[in-house]
């Protein structure tokens, strides 16, 4: 059976190097999964006086994690946590109480940064926001530091990383496949 993988990147800049290694991941999946990249750089900034009727963009956010068996987070750091962009993301799929979209889901982390600890404490905080909210985070740990190799000439994940992101993506796989609905 098919599952569906949504890829969440914490990044709205055009040329993203966690877009790119996003990307280049995907790319490392098996055919059963099918993935999709929900916007989140339409979204209004969360606001409780929006929820009387919640905006469509929001809707169609939430109808999309909602549909999906798994969600890949692939975000930079900024300022040592997470990009605005990607919390208003997350806190929109937490309300209302009671449809939190992230409760009991597949949730992996990874992302990267020029930085030497590569992304390291954005993925402890989303470790704890995401544990919080009910989501099932793959542990162990997935820290790239961006360097121009990580990618090559065809988009793929250069050798350097290739066997450690590829074992991540496999631990991932298989958590989806146990906890999705049958
Ligand atoms: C950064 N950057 C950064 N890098 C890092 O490793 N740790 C950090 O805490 C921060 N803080 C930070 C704050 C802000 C506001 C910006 C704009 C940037 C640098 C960051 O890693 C770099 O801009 C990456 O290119 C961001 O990834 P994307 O947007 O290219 O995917």
């Amino acid at each position: 059976r098919t599952y569906h993988l949504a890829i969440l990147v914490g990044s709205n800049r055009r040329e993203s190097i966690n877009r790119q290694l996003s990307e280049a991941m995907a790319r490392l999946l098996p055919a059963n999964i099918k993935v999709s990249y929900p916007q989140i750089d339409d979204l209004p900034l969360y606001n409780l006086d929006l929820e009387g009727e919640r905006p469509a963009s929001v809707n169609r956010f939430t109808d999309e994690i909602r549909a999906a068996d798994g969600v890949l987070i692939v975000t930079p750091e900024h300022n040592r946590s997470l990009p605005a962009v990607l919390k208003n993301a997350i806190d929109w799929g937490s309300k209302p109480m009671g449809s939190n979209v992230w409760f009991d889901k597949p949730v992996a982390l990874t992302g990267t940064s020029p930085g030497a600890i590569g992304t390291a404490l954005v993925q402890q905080h989303l470790r704890q926001i995401m544990g919080i909210l009910g989501s099932v985070v793959l542990g162990g740990e997935a820290y790239v530091q961006f360097h121009p190799e990580l990618i090559d000439a065809n988009g793929d994940i250069g050798p350097q990383s290739r066997d450690f992101l590829q074992g991540y993506l496999n631990r991932f796989v298989t958590l989806i496949e146990k906890l999705a609905p049958q």
